[in-house]
């Protein structure tokens, strides 16, 4: 099987199952015209994350890589018009983008972009008494994913739907060789630590999935937070 074939399929997938969307094309339109990174989820998985938090029926998210906010939007337009949305994105360019992007779709008044590494602002988050949050979408840089998990389940209640992006990378999981450029040895070691903390942690149930499509060979976990005791 070829990137060609997923190419395709994906279309067809898109041709198929997902509305012409002139406010999600713009917003990648517009993050590549920025120079922003081609990174962003495809419309199928970014349809998936927001079938999964209208199951949750979720009110609050928070997403970790903001990037052009395009899952953003996804995920915003799940949410109920009082619900709340905060994103945090690393790089104050990209969340212009993004802010610009979310404003195109509406979404300005749901979601929140709060700039700075998510490891500075997730603490502050916390400390103005933020969440539980009823999803966290976890897509931020792959080395800090285990500190990423132990914020998330901070900011989680019994029910919380917790989803980390990008968990195969390629399969270099398991063989460093299949590594693509973007898979260093840090961002490996951190998404390694991220299955095994989630694997300790008496208040996941959890499964990953592998993915082919248009971004290639990759795949997603997903955890929901039990209550224990
Ligand atoms: N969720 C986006 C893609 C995110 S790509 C989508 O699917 O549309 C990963 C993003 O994480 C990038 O925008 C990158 O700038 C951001 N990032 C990297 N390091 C970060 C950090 N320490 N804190 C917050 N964001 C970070
Ligand atoms: C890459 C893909 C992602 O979905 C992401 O969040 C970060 C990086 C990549 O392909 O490099
Ligand atoms: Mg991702």
């Amino acid at each position: 099987m070829t990137q060609e074939r997923w190419d395709g399929i994906d279309r067809y997938i898109s041709d198929h199952l997902l509305e012409p969307d002139p406010v999600l094309d713009a917003a990648l339109k517009d993050s590549d015209a920025a120079g922003l990174p081609p990174i962003a989820v495809t419309a199928p998985q970014g349809k998936l994350l927001q079938l999964l938090l209208r199951l949750a029926r979720a009110r609050t998210v928070l997403e970790l890589g903001t990037l052009g906010g395009y899952s953003t939007i996804w995920l915003a337009r799940a949410l109920p018009a009082d619900g709340r949305l905060v994103s945090l994105e690393a790089n104050p360019d990209y969340a212009k983008v993004a802010q610009a992007n979310i404003a195109r779709a509406g979404l300005d008044r749901v979601v929140e972009v709060r700039v700075g590494p998510a490891l500075d602002t997730l603490p502050v988050l916390a400390a103005e008494g933020a969440g539980p949050f009823d999803a966290i979408f976890i897509d931020a840089d792959k080395q800090n994913y285990p500190g990423y998990l132990e914020w998330a389940i901070k900011l989680s209640r019994p029910g919380t739907l917790l989803i980390g992006d990008n968990v195969v990378r390629n399969g270099a999981i398991l063989d460093p060789l299949l590594a693509d450029s973007h898979s260093s040895e840090e961002v490996l070691q951190g998404v390694r630590r991220f299955y095994e903390m989630v694997a300790a942690e008496p208040r996941l149930s959890a499964t990953a999935i592998q993915t082919v499509g248009s971004k290639g060979y990759d795949g997603f976990a997903l955890a929901l937070v039990d209550a224990v005791e």
